[in-house]
């Protein structure tokens, strides 16, 4: 079996408030044909203060407010997804962050086909395995995941 070479790999993966509302079954498809297992799954509106830690790196740029704003105004929906190579795999499907560079650059993305603007842009990704460890963290409560 491949998995025995490629070892599995989580990240945390969310659609975001306004995609959640209008593309969820949609997105959720192209998770699954995309082969990723749905390890854990909740729908809740986050809070200010996951916001605020989901983006930490971005606190003082002048879209932070709204992103914080954006990510609060409704339920998102927060899921574990595991496979190999998780972490890049996901952020390939998800596409670039602008939209317009999406639809140029990867038209099969996620983001190509359902954001409306750089800051309403579908989903969100961890960046790479440690901030995968911590929000799963800070979501789910735990890190242990089969
Ligand atoms: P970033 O971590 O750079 O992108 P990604 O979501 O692709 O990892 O940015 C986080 C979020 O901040 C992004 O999804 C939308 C918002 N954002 C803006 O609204 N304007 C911007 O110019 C950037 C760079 C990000």
């Amino acid at each position: 079996e491949l998995q025995f070479f490629f070892p599995r790999e989580h990240t945390l993966a969310l659609i975001k408030p306004d995609a959640a509302k209008k593309h969820k079954d949609d997105i959720m498809q192209k998770v699954k044909d995309a082969g990723f297992v749905i390890s854990k799954i909740k729908e809740e509106a986050l809070t200010r203060e996951m916001a605020i830690q989901f983006y930490k790196d971005h606190e003082g740029k002048p879209f932070f407010n709204q992103l914080v704003t954006c990510m609060t105004e409704g339920p998102s929906v927060i899921m574990v997804l595991t496979k190999e190579n998780a972490v890049e795999d996901w952020r390939q499907l998800m596409g670039p962050t602008d939209p317009e560079v999406a639809k140029e650059t990867s038209p099969e993305s996620i983001r190509a086909q359902f954001a409306q603007d750089i800051l309403s842009n579908a989903v969100h990704g961890s960046s790479d395995r440690e901030h995968a460890l911590s929000s799963i963290e800070c979501i789910f409560g735990e890190i242990d995941i089969n």
